[in-house]
């Protein structure tokens, strides 16, 4: 049986400032999609927020980029930013950059991180959410799982994995993408997506020598939409959410997991403008809270089956990430000493916030050139 799992998030309004989301568009979307299982539009569906984003997964057989689900979470969005707006919430509506919607949501302000796949007997899968970062946030942790033997000892150990993984890697900037195949091009592949602002991973496919999984259908995907290209300037956040299926003929579970166990530095904390540890939480620490941060991951496992989702499993509420989080706290420290010293500020070129030419404009020919 084939089945179409959509991970939809838009930041439609923030409580307090942009730390997380008020209960009631956390209800809205509840109520929202629960009509949609009734109608039997959706088969199910699980809502949650990380940080100030509000992710609806939702499950069904209308397969991907579907007029009717994407027009049903644009409808959400546009209902809770109503609410937001009748709270005072802040920011309300700000990923929202279109006002009428025309058959699919992508490049109207959400991410969407969406694929379509036959169920396997037993299929797990993890919704990853991030706050106060970018998409490319992705590319570390998503490499690790699939193509870095350190961390996913199936990889040298299972024969079903043991010839590696396709990755599809999209230039942000060119608008091109590429398909790469994992171990014969590591290297190649380390070279782009180290350069996480520009080359960010779409998508993941097993081999076709992967005897468990069905040729050609993506075994873990991210939201990838920029709103910076989407929009041309700085409006909105573009907090990414993936998919990542598990198991037999996959990274375990554990592997999955394994590749947060790194608190790698990441762009987007506070204002868009700075680096900064990716902290993996529960559910519950889904806030973003100093100095807007730090930017966070969140995972929650479900099994899945035939289109019913069980509930979510909080994969990161475990004290096996306490020594991630403690240095992820150590980190935050150390970033913070540098203040408005790079690397904690993102280079020029990428930061949101500057006043550098206002500053230059008032400097005027005090510059010299030099000799
Ligand atoms: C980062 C983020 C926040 C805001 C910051 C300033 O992605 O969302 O750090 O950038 O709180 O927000 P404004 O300019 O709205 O006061
Ligand atoms: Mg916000
Ligand atoms: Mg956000």
């Amino acid at each position: 049986m084939k089945t179409t799992c959509s991970l939809i998030k838009a930041d439609i309004g923030g409580w307090p400032g942009h730390a997380s989301v008020h209960p009631k568009l956390l209800q809205l979307a509840e109520k929202g999609l629960q009509n949609a299982v009734q109608t039997g539009l959706l088969t199910d569906f699980y809502v949650t927020h990380c940080g100030d984003d509000l992710e609806l997964l939702m499950t069904h057989q209308k397969g991907e980029d579907n007029e009717e689900i994407h027009g049903l979470a644009w409808e959400i969005f546009t209902q809770g930013t109503k609410i937001a707006k009748d709270l005072g919430l802040y920011g309300a509506g700000q990923d929202l950059l279109k006002d009428a919607f025309s058959g699919n949501i992508r490049g109207m302000g959400p991410g969407i991180a969406e694929m379509e796949f036959t169920e396997r007997k037993s299929e797990p899968l993890v919704a990853f959410m991030m706050d106060k970062t970018e998409p490319g946030a992705f590319n570390s942790p998503i490499y690790r799982m699939f193509a870095d033997p350190f961390n996913t000892a199936g990889l040298v150990i299972d024969p079903s994995i043991h010839d590696g993984f396709i990755f599809e890697i999209w230039d942000i900037k060119e608008h091109k993408k590429v398909i790469m195949e994992a171990p014969q091009e590591m290297y190649d592949i380390l070279a782009l997506v180290g350069a996480k602002s520009r080359f960010v991973i779409k998508r993941v496919f097993p081999k076709k020598t992967n005897p468990k999984l069905t040729q050609d259908e993506p075994v873990a995907v991210i939201s990838t939409e920029k709103l910076f290209q989407v929009a041309g300037e700085y409006v909105g956040k573009d907090d990414p959410a993936a998919l990542v299926r598990a198991q037999s003929g996959l990274p375990a579970l554990g592997e999955v997991l394994e590749a947060f166990s790194f608190p790698y530095l990441v762009s987007g904390w506070m204002r868009g403008s700075h680096n900064g540890p990716l902290m993996p939480v529960s559910q519950k620490d889904a806030r973003c809270t100093r100095f807007d941060g730090p930017p966070r991951v969140i995972a929650l496992g479900f099994q899945l089956h035939n289109g019913a989702l069980t509930e979510p499993g909080d994969l990161f509420d475990d004290p096996a990430f306490d020594n991630v989080r403690r240095q992820a706290q150590k980190v935050t420290d150390y970033m913070r000493h540098h203040g408005p010293f790079e690397p904690h500020p993102l280079p020029m070129e990428e930061i949101e916030y500057t006043t550098l030419p206002s500053i230059m404009k008032k400097i005027g020919n005090r510059f010299k050139f030099m000799d």
